[in-house]
């Protein structure tokens, strides 16, 4: 699967996109949550994104951003349903740093 991950910088607000080929057999039964983990440990240990104190289960989301233009929870969000991935931060607030954003109160 191709993967294409917006990427900011939290210096200059510069951004690019990561692109990541994974084969389909290691993205079956994962999230985008658990795809984001795969990525940061097997391909670039640098991409942000909401990991700690987060519930995993669809409650506090903190985890919400867009995958092909959608808004959606990454925690709950199923790999499987697509057949490409376009990952970006939620319009939400301002963007701290590749996917992570700070929330509009
Ligand atoms: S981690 Fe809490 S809603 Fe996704």
């Amino acid at each position: 699967m191709n993967i294409s991950i917006k990427r900011t910088s939290p210096v200059n607000g510069a951004s690019k996109m990561l692109k990541v080929v994974i084969d389909d057999s290691i993205l079956s039964d994962m999230t985008v949550q658990n795809l984001l983990e795969y990525i940061t440990c097997n391909v670039d240990p640098s991409l942000a994104y909401y990991c700690h104190s987060v519930c995993e289960h669809g409650v506090c989301k903190r985890c919400i951003l867009k995958v092909n233009s959608k808004t959606v929870l990454a925690c709950t969000t199923r790999v499987s349903s697509y057949s490409h991935l376009n990952i970006e931060p939620a319009d939400v607030g301002d963007v701290v740093r590749d996917l992570v954003v700070c929330f509009k109160k």
